[in-house]
């Protein structure tokens, strides 16, 4: 291997057939017919993808580790052991009826960076860890970005554990599920010197614009609430509509009331009920209980506080119109993030070496990078995805898009790992 401590002057280019292959082959983990992904965190379909990434990092004789909350960790290392590390990764579990390259893409995108150093023959002087982390989506445990938050110390170890799934499943009990032998990582959020995450955009402003990069200068808050409603039970052919206390008919109001705040505060808020649990869930019985999950996204921590008074409001109104028990609760509240401005100049460096185009802009998406921000230099990049489409199985790029996301994570990351 070349010793290139100085990659200033020559620019790195990843192998694009390689990339595409990767992509495709761990798809085939939790591949749905209609062409997405149902990749739920810690089920068999991301343990198989687990570990398929795990034989491809050692294929490339990366070290691999793994922490109590599942977050695995691949390491290329770097020829200065004293020199802080670099951190770069994303997650490769989905949403239910997800895409295939929300988060995937990040991670084997950094392997593929990784493996395009290794084809270059560039030592760096620091270490780089590629991490995939475990339940970015909290589509199966909540919160969302489960495993960063736990790294990131927001969230103890046990805490994240005794999360449950909508069966009764804990994190702990699904993690037994996974054996794969590995040495228990001890890196620290306070170890790196940097952060990156690589991720498609899912949104249409660079396909739109014909823009090939997007340098990300931070990411909108994000508030969780639960609303649950309980009213009254009983038999659908037999109780008289004066004598009902339906939990599902308050939960539509609250569902419409959750559509109306935009409209109400501010049209860059974004107010979506996702999820309704409907107790006993029988078409010939009165729901009794219902569950409303609520997410709520803009970049204002006060127009946020604002979403939830008025939300908090409509509850008290539905509560007394339909004679039925409401109560909200918070299960995330992440406030927005600003990205690194030395970070951000890594990207914009390599952005221009390579003669792309780029465009700055916010994230509405939220990303395990807002977890390390507030510890680690962190900044992340994007790419166009068709119609801005993704939390879908249509999600698609294409292998042109990849591979310049590619290039220019491989370009900052040698830069930023021998600084
Ligand atoms: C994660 O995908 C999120 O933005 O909720
Ligand atoms: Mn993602
Ligand atoms: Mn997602």
């Amino acid at each position: 291997m070349t010793n290139t401590s100085d990659t200033s002057s020559q620019v790195l280019r990843a192998d694009p057939d390689r990339l595409w292959r990767t992509l495709m082959d761990i798809s085939s983990f939790g591949a749905t017919e209609q062409g997405g992904l149902d990749r739920l965190t810690l089920s068999q379909a991301d343990f198989d993808a687990r570990d398929y990434f795990i034989e491809q990092a050692r294929e490339a004789n990366y070290l691999v580790s793994v922490d109590a909350i599942g977050n695995l960790f691949i390491a290329r290392e770097g020829s200065d052991p004293d020199l802080a590390p670099i951190l770069v990764g994303s997650h490769i579990d989905s949403q239910p009826a997800g895409g295939r390259f929300d988060g995937t893409y990040g991670v084997i995108g950094a392997l593929e960076a990784l493996r395009a150093l290794d084809d270059h023959g560039v030592v760096t002087r620091r270490t780089i860890v590629l991490v995939d982390w475990t339940n970015e989506e909290g589509a199966r445990y909540r919160p969302s970005m489960l495993g960063s938050q736990v790294f990131a110390g927001k969230l103890t170890v046990d805490e994240a554990l005794d999360v449950t799934d909508s069966e009764g499943i804990s994190v702990r009990q699904a993690l037994r599920g996974w054996q794969p032998q590995l040495p228990a990582t001890d890196y620290r959020v306070t170890d790196f010197a940097a952060a990156f995450e690589l991720h498609i955009e899912q949104g249409p402003a660079l396909e739109d614009l014909g823009t090939d990069i997007g340098v990300v200068t931070g990411v909108q808050g994000i508030r969780w609430v639960d609303i649950a409603i309980n009213g009254r039970g009983g038999h659908a052919g037999t109780t008289p509509h004066s004598a009902r206390y339906d939990a599902l008919v308050a939960a539509s109001e609250l569902v419409l009331a959750v559509d109306e705040l935009p409209s109400a505060i501010s049209p860059d808020l974004r107010a979506t009920a996702g999820r309704l649990l409907i107790h006993p869930g029988s078409r010939n019985s009165i729901p009794g209980r219902v569950a409303v999950e609520v997410d709520l996204r803009h970049p204002e921590p006060a127009v946020l506080d604002r979403a939830i008074d008025l939300l908090s409001g409509a509850c008290a109104r539905v509560s007394q119109r339909r004679g039925v028990e409401v109560q909200i609760n918070e299960q995330l509240s992440q406030l927005p993030v600003s990205f690194d401005p030395g970070v951000l100049s890594h990207i914009e460096w390599a952005v221009s070496q390579l003669g792309l185009s780029s465009k700055h802009l916010s994230s509405g998406a939220g990303h395990d990078s807002m977890q390390l921000a507030p510890h680690i230099p962190t900044a992340m990049i994007f790419i166009p995805c068709a119609g801005g489409i993704s939390h879908d199985e249509a999600e698609d790029i294409s292998p042109e898009w990849a591979a310049n996301g590619v290039n220019v994570l491989l370009n900052a990351l040698a830069r930023a790992a021998n600084q």
